[in-house]
Order: structure tokens, then sequence, then C-alpha cells
């Protein structure tokens, strides 16, 4: 990986722990759901990478889509106001539905995104993230499935971005100060 030291402060989470973690997740929930159908749905962009991991590990039926959101800036962020850049291409209705995040920091873009999709009349929804900031919690909102509870670092790599760089670092990182200093 062709990244400075002066980029990537530290390894925060290393591909081999996901890796481990998502085997214990995916086993949860092919338990959970066992008899059903799944839909696995993706938040583009930053689940990209545990979203293809986990999928290859559910054992069930499923199907898959993916919807894209973005908070209006940064100077709104915390109104909670979330644009839907690309919905879901099918309906809900009646599934089990998966929400896969890579991050839930604030969580508002996911409380925004679960009351618009419980408005779609789904059999259930739930939630895994990869990652779980709690400290930085704003709404009530707590993840049914999170692979690592994190502290309030700058967390860049596998799926999470800074200026859209770091996306393919295979492992989560903490992003040095200098970059954004
Ligand atoms: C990140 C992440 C979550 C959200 C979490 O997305 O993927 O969707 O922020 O933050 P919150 O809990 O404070 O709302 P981002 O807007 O960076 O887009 P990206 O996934 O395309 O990188």
């Amino acid at each position: 990986m062709h990244y400075s030291k002066d980029e990537i402060q530290s390894v925060l989470v290393s591909n081999e722990a996901i890796q481990a973690r998502l085997d214990e997740l995916a086993a949860q929930i092919n338990r959970d759901y066992a008899g059903k159908e799944l839909l696995l749905v993706c938040i583009l962009k930053g689940a990209v990478a545990v979203f293809a991991d986990i999928l290859r590990r559910i054992e069930i039926p499923c199907s898959i889509d993916f919807m894209a959101i973005s908070s209006y800036g940064s100077s709104t962020k915390s109104s909670g106001v979330v644009r839907i850049l690309k919905d879901l291409d099918h309906g809900i209705e009646g599934k089990d539905v998966l929400v896969v995040e890579d991050i839930v920091d604030s969580g508002m873009s996911m409380k925004y995104l679960l009351e618009n999709l419980e408005t779609r009349s789904p059999a259930s929804i739930r939630i895994l993230s990869l990652l779980d900031k709690p400290s930085r919690r704003r709404v009530e909102l707590q993840p049914d499935y999170v692979g690592f509870t994190i502290p309030d670092e700058f967390v860049i790599g596998y799926g999470l971005d800074y200026g859209e760089k770091y996306r393919n670092l295979p492992d989560v990182c903490i992003l040095s100060p200098k970059v954004y200093a």
C-alpha cells in the first residue's frame, strides 16, 4: 500500500480481525434468519467492503440492493436532513431487510434512513454496522449487529474515506491529523 506514514497514524482494526469478526456476525445472522429470505441493503459508498465480505458469508436465500445517501453539507448535518442520491431499485414491502453500514457516528444518517424505509412496510429492518462510535451519538440508535465499537478517532480504509481517498486500504486505520490540520 503506497500511503505514507504522514497519512496513516496507525492500524485500528486489521483486516484479519475484521474477517474473523464477520465470520461470527454472519453465523449469527444465518441463525437469526434461518427459514427466511433476506434483503441485504448496502449504503454506498462506505459500506462496499463490509457488504461484499458479509454477503459471501450469508447462507440463506438472499437478494441485494443499493442505496446512496448524503447529508446536506456539514453545516446542516446536525439537522439530520439526508438526501437520497440513489434509491433502492425495488420495493421492500413484506421483506426482511438488513441494512449494512460501515459506521454509525452521530446516528443521524441511519435514523433518517430507518424512518424512511419503515414507511415502505418491510416485515422487519435490522442494521449491521462494521464500526460503532457511541461516544458521538446524537440520537438514540443502536445497530443490531456491530463489528467493533471504536473510540472517537477519524478512521479510514476498508471502505471509509477522507476526501474520497483511502477506501482501498485493507485495514481500518486512524488518519494522521497532519492530513486535515
Ligand atoms: C458516512 C457513513 C454513514 C454516515 C455516518 O457516510 O457511511 O453513512 O457517514 O455518520 P452519522 O452517523 O454521523 O450520520 P458519508 O456521508 O461519509 O458517505 P460515504 O459512505 O459515501 O463515504
